[in-house]
């Protein structure tokens, strides 16, 4: 074959399809199962919109998927091997390329942010969304890498201050402050006219406050539960704070918020067995599962992001490429805030 004409066939078979880089897993394991390949550039059906993504985050739900934990994510997700998510990542921040022709919200060129729940994809290039399910216009006063950096943790903190009933003048704890999902629990939990004290280490004692905390607890040098005060709704991020602690500080019949857990599937269960028994004997509320976003959360916190009332936290920054040295990181458990993929080099 002449040069001529191999590069008339590339050509052609450029021609019939596009591709995209995505960061890609065909098994469960450690960060380095993720391989940085070509795939298919995905196109929009007629209710979908086709995201240029120019920012993603590695949270938890990425790793935990990732690597399987707990075991029985694998019914999510095949298994065996990954087969329903293969490329990872559920918050993006990007530009709509195209719309299929039912798309009435967004048109070519809109900057939009969102979440593609337990879809996942936002590791690519690209990625399709169907235009009533987790995307909107990005805020206007944040960047792509910030708009990123909001709904995992937004769209979480808001569903369980929702289902804990935090009002006006009550006392929260949130435990594990400094997370994705414990800096949008404080500042949500202040801007709902709580009085509010955050648990994290020495180093985000400053981070915490700053976002609004109240007081600020170091779990390095002192026990929350012990520090005399009682709240109406404790309300652990990080699966951390332990049942026996968490109820000594907390009213009878307040709200125990367990929104991250750790530890195996027999803890877990544990805990699950008893969270009910505590809830029987009218303790505590134990309020727990998996947020889901509902209607007007986006329209919501996008609200109180341009408002100046809501801001996101970035700890790092990684390119595609380093998709493992950021999974590793987030999985190390000490992130503030997020891990940030820069997926576009335009930003
Ligand atoms: N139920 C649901 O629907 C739902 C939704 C979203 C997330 N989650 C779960 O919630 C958990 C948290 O998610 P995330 O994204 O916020 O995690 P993350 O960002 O990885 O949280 C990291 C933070 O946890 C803090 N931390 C670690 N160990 C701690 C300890 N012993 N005491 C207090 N703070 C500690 C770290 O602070 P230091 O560095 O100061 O220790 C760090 O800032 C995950 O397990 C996730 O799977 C559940």
């Amino acid at each position: 074959m002449n040069g001529t004409f191999q590069g008339l066939v590339l050509v052609s078979i450029c021609g019939l399809a596009s591709f995209m880089k995505a960061a890609v897993y065909t098994r469960y394991g450690p960060p380095e199962v993720l391989e940085i390949k070509d795939v298919a550039k995905p196109a929009p059906r007629d209710n979908e919109v086709l995201v240029r993504v120019h920012a993603a985050t590695v949270c938890a739900a990425d790793w935990r998927l990732r690597k399987a934990e707990p075991f029985f994510i694998r019914f999510l997700n095949g298994l065996w091997v990954p087969k329903k998510a293969r490329i990872l990542g559920m918050e993006f921040a990007g530009t709509v390329e195209a719309v299929g022709k039912a798309v009435t919200r967004f048109g070519e060129g809109d900057p939009v942010f969102g979440s593609t729940g337990f879809r996942f994809g936002a590791h690519a290039e690209y990625l399709c969304v169907p235009e009533d399910a987790g995307i909107a216009i990005k805020p206007v006063n944040m960047t792509f890498e910030e708009a990123a950096a909001v709904l995992f943790g937004g769209v979480t903190a808001l569903h369980f201050l929702r289902k804990a009933g935090v009002q006006t003048g009550q006392r929260v704890l949130v435990y594990g402050a400094s997370g994705s999902v414990g800096i949008f629990a404080i500042q949500l939990a202040k801007h709902f006219g709580a009085h509010v004290t955050g648990v994290c280490s020495t180093a985000n004692l400053d981070l915490v406050k700053s976002l609004g905390a109240d007081e600020v607890v170091d779990y390095t040098r002192e026990d929350f539960a012990r520090a005399g005060r009682v709240y109406d709704i404790v309300c652990d991020t990080v699966g951390k704070s332990g049942f026996a602690r968490s109820l000594k500080c907390l009213k009878r019949g307040g709200s125990y918020v367990r929104i991250g857990g750790s530890g195996g599937m027999l803890s877990i269960l544990a805990g699950m067995l008893r969270s009910q028994w505590i809830s029987v004997t009218g303790a505590a509320k134990v309020i727990s599962g998996m947020a889901k976003a509902a209607e007007g959360d986006l329209a919501f916190l996008k609200g109180l992001i341009e408002a100046g009332t809501l801001r996101t936290v970035i700890d790092r920054r990684y390119s595609l490429e380093e998709i493992a040295q950021a999974h590793r990181y987030a999985e190390a458990g000490h992130k503030k805030g997020h891990v940030v993929i820069r997926v576009a080099a335009t930003i």
